[in-house]
């Protein structure tokens, strides 16, 4: 029977499955492999919601909770969906105190998100996170994996450059891929 708790589509029947019980049965005997397991979930899904969780403690006979624990130890794996662009605002003191508050409200009433959500083309994630090493830079926002300086007022050119970026992509891709 097909069933989806997620709300992002992941059902039972979902044929990335298939992929992924086959990489289970490649790796299944390698010491370690609830790792790579997870990491090639999260490939295949984008992220980690709990029918893939229970579909690898099944198929590996792991306690569920021993691949919740991992799962929710390493900040690698997600258990919410993410968006093609993450955009984190650094919240340590530096940033803070230099309007990293500021920089996160125009970022959610930009994108029509608040911190911990993704926008409902899936394409931006809105988080926050500690200090990230460049307090003399603060403030400081990583925009899909790029630490950048950034203030207010420069908010809405980031979203534009990166909804384009992704336009881009998507012409540059052969037209049977593209959605
Ligand atoms: S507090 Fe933001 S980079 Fe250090």
């Amino acid at each position: 029977m097909s069933t989806c708790c997620c709300g992002m589509g992941v059902t039972t029947d979902d044929p990335r499955f298939a992929e992924l019980d086959a990489f289970m049965a490649s790796v299944r005997e390698q010491p370690g492999s609830l790792i790579s397991v997870l990491h090639k979930a999260q490939q295949l899904f984008g992220f980690l919601p709990e029918e893939v969780e229970s579909r690898i403690a099944h198929t590996m006979s792991i306690p569920l909770t021993d691949v919740y624990g991992v799962v929710t130890f390493y900040n690698l794996f997600n258990t919410q969906p993410v968006g093609k662009y993450a955009i984190s605002v650094c919240m340590g003191t530096a940033c803070y105190v230099r309007g990293a508050g500021r920089i996160l409200d125009r970022f959610a009433e930009e994108l029509g998100v608040q911190a911990g959500q993704v926008t409902d083309d899936r394409l931006f994630s809105l988080e926050v996170c500690r200090c990230v090493g460049a307090c003399s830079l603060a403030p400081v926002v990583v925009v899909d994996g790029e630490v950048r300086q950034l203030k207010e007022a420069d908010v809405p050119a980031v979203v534009a450059e990166l909804r384009q970026r992704s336009e881009l992509e998507a012409l540059s891709q052969p037209v049977s891929a593209r959605s």
